[in-house]
């Protein structure tokens, strides 16, 4: 059984997908923590409601706005606890440095669009969601792939097509790509890695 660390930064819907899927989708792993780059994650209260333990760490108030000892302090709680497989499961920061060697092949991130659209720096959230908008495409989806050094670069693991509809908001397609796409194949994908299968 691998030992999963999750990061995250805001309400955690995808954390809440690995937990439910625990023992079913994913057999290979077991969430041993959460940690979060923001205080006020509801993601953290769903962590606490499953006995996970976690922790906060910010960038800012936590490390001084310094970008590696963000990344350090993020291994040492991920070595702290043990951890075997870490998930971003919507963590909103750019990790670096020493954590993406130590876990090379070991980091899986879900990002909302069908990569290579709509991804790289500064596409996240509903910015995403927006630009497929703004676009005009027809099809959308979600990615769930390795992280390495380039943002949203890492060998993609499963991707799952979704269809934009006529009305569509930004919030009400992010809410139907979440649904349709990112809650099934982010536990499908942690399990391909925990399962030692890419
Ligand atoms: C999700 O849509 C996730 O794909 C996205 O943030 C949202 C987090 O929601 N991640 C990115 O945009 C990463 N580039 P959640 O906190 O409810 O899981």
């Amino acid at each position: 059984m691998k030992r999963i660390g999750v990061l995250i930064s805001g309400g955690g819907t995808n954390l809440q997908a690995l937990i439910d899927k625990q023992g079913t989708v994913l057999k290979s792993g077991k969430i041993v923590c959460v940690c979060s780059n923001n205080s006020k994650a509801y993601g953290l209260e769903r962590a606490k409601n499953a006995g996970i333990a976690t922790k906060v760490i910010r960038k800012n108030a936590d490390c001084g706005g310094d970008n590696d000892e963000f990344n350090r302090q993020i291994c040492a709680y991920m070595k702290e606890m043990d951890v075997d497989v870490i998930v971003l499961a919507g963590f909103l920061a750019i990790l670096g440095g020493d954590l993406l060697k130590e876990y090379a092949n070991k980091i899986v991130n879900i990002h909302p669009s069908l990569i290579p659209s709509f991804c790289g720096d500064g596409f996240y959230g509903l910015k995403v969601h927006q630009a497929a908008l703004d676009y005009g495409v027809k099809v959308t989806g979600a990615t769930a792939h390795l992280v390495n050094e380039i943002t949203d670069g890492g060998r993609i693991l499963l991707q799952k097509a979704v269809y934009i509809e006529d009305g569509d908001t930004p919030e009400i397609l992010q809410k139907r790509v979440m649904e349709q796409a990112e809650w099934i194949i982010l536990p499908q994908a942690v399990e391909l890695v925990c399962a030692d299968m890419v």
